[in-house]
């Protein structure tokens, strides 16, 4: 039986047909520009935007979203193409199930555990970490060993397992974001990320910008640490700091998921990935520029809440409190979307055969997959509670910049493989665009540090002897050969 099976898009619109009697079109182009914009800022920026500067790029982290927010556009206008030729839910995993056959569905399927699981462990940690800001304002301190990682001096982080478990037990209930909940936390992200840039800018010690773009100084291990240090400065800097700033922008495949949903997919696919893009890309290059104004941005060195600690600066602490409840809000609905996306791709794994029944079953009173829901409550909190945010936020990029470059490569093939199924949405300049979405993610990953790439071999060859020895038996194409 040949690996590179694929699924018809018959099938796929079948099933689509058949889902669809449970889902409305109800989504406007706005809506789901809000939907993008609410899955798309959380962690990356209100937490890695520090780290980012500190350990790579200086000031020119303003850069670094620039370059990422390149790679995102190629790879976004791919999969706005995807979305509105196959719009069912699934994203990346049932695009390739069609395009590049079964092996390459099961092998984004099981990268994307690195963006959705890995992601929401991230943002739990960043969580954590402003709810120790936040709880300080009140004379409570969590103590660190248990509010950081064991190589951080830490013996468990709890808040992050906290918010994880009860997310988590929300989704099992299905518990659902509607459309209002997400708007209004939209607005509130919004309103913070823009009262941060207003107020901040009259802060700006102009002295903290120079030079824009540090010297280079490459990778090397510290005299007095004996740790390794990262490359840092030039244009190297820049895009070390694009491939981890790069986990700001993850999030925006969320809108192609909602494409069963959206009212005119045509339209509203292209405008709300290509959209949200563009807001998030201007405020973070705003957004970054003030914060590294504020604050040297030698000071956010493992720092998980530079957002706060740059704020705290301007002096407003009545806004400080507001801002870290704003932020926490903000972090939940992105925590929530990935840990229900996570579900979502293995239970669509679970019932392709790919994976045992026990992910795709439904609770009975519920409806929801609880099973993988529990599951990955447990495997998201071991993360969460043991694992330093800069070396997950490391995983998430890759992962997700490879999943990215399969889709891109999923728009060439598919366009020589059925180039007369109709797609409302056409990526323009092909194969140029495709070709360097691909260039520009594999840049960002090869800036990223050698220990991610050894991790995500890791993680893919454990991939493929799962596949081997249990997914390509059991596989309901297969069987239905
Ligand atoms: N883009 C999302 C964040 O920054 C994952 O939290």
């Amino acid at each position: 039986m040949s690996i590179w099976r694929r699924k018809s898009l018959a099938i796929l619109m079948n099933e689509a047909s058949e889902d669809e009697k449970g889902l409305k079109r109800t989504l406007s182009s706005r809506a789901l520009v809000a939907l993008g914009i609410g899955a798309i800022i959380g962690a990356g920026l209100f937490s890695l935007t520090g780290i980012a500067a500190a350990d790579h790029a200086g000031p020119a982290v303003t850069l670094s979203f620039v370059l990422a927010a390149v790679g995102c556009a190629f790879a976004g206008l791919c999969y706005a193409e995807f979305a509105s030729m196959i719009p069912v839910a699934g994203s990346a995993y049932t695009y390739s199930y069609a395009t590049m056959g079964e092996f390459v569905a099961w092998i984004i399927g099981w990268d994307l555990v690195l963006e959705y699981a890995l992601g929401a462990a991230t943002v739990g940690v960043s969580w954590g970490s402003y709810l120790n800001k936040l709880m300080t304002q009140f004379g409570i301190t969590i103590p660190p060993e248990f509010s950081s990682a064991p190589s951080e001096g830490g013996l468990i982080n709890l808040p992050a397992i906290f918010i994880v478990c009860l997310l988590s037990l929300l989704l099992i209930r299905g518990t659902k974001e509607s459309a209002f909940v997400n708007n209004i936390l939209v607005i509130m992200k919004l309103i913070v990320v823009i009262i941060f840039i207003v107020l901040g800018w009259q802060y700006i010690n102009p002295d903290f910008h120079v030079p824009y773009i540090p010297d280079y100084v490459p990778e090397h291990i510290d005299a007095t640490t004996g740790k390794k240090v990262a490359e840092f400065g030039g244009v190297s800097g820049i895009a070390a700091g694009a491939g981890l700033v790069f986990f700001a922008f993850i999030g925006f495949d969320a809108v192609s998921t909602a494409a069963q949903e959206a009212k005119n997919p045509q339209k509203g696919m292209p405008i709300g990935i290509l959209g949200s893009l563009v807001i998030c890309t201007i405020l973070y290059v705003l957004f970054s520029y003030v914060m590294t104004g504020l604050v040297p941005y030698t000071e956010f060195k493992n720092d998980a809440s530079p957002a706060a600690t740059a704020f705290a600066v301007t002096g407003y602490t009545f806004l400080q409190t507001g801002l870290i409840v704003a932020i926490l809000a903000g972090y939940t609905s992105v925590i929530l979307v990935m840990l229900m996306g996570q579900s979502r791709v293995f239970y669509s794994m679970s019932n392709d055969g790919l994976l045992p029944g026990f992910f795709g079953d439904i609770h009975k009173k519920f409806r929801t997959p609880w099973k993988t829901n529990i599951f990955f409550m447990v495997f998201v909190s071991i993360f969460a509670g043991f694992v330093p945010i800069k070396d997950l936020g490391h995983m998430v990029s890759i992962g997700t910049l490879f999943a990215f470059s399969l889709v891109c490569l999923g728009i060439l093939i598919m366009r020589k493989k059925m180039p007369e199924a109709v797609r409302s949405f056409k990526v323009p300049l092909v194969p140029f665009v495709p070709i360097a979405g691909i260039a520009v993610c594999f840049y960002l990953m090869y800036s990223l540090p050698s220990e991610s790439w050894l991790r995500l071999v890791i993680w893919m060859a454990l991939g493929v002897v799962i596949y081997f020895a249990y997914g390509k038996n059991k596989s309901k194409l297969n069987k239905a050969e």
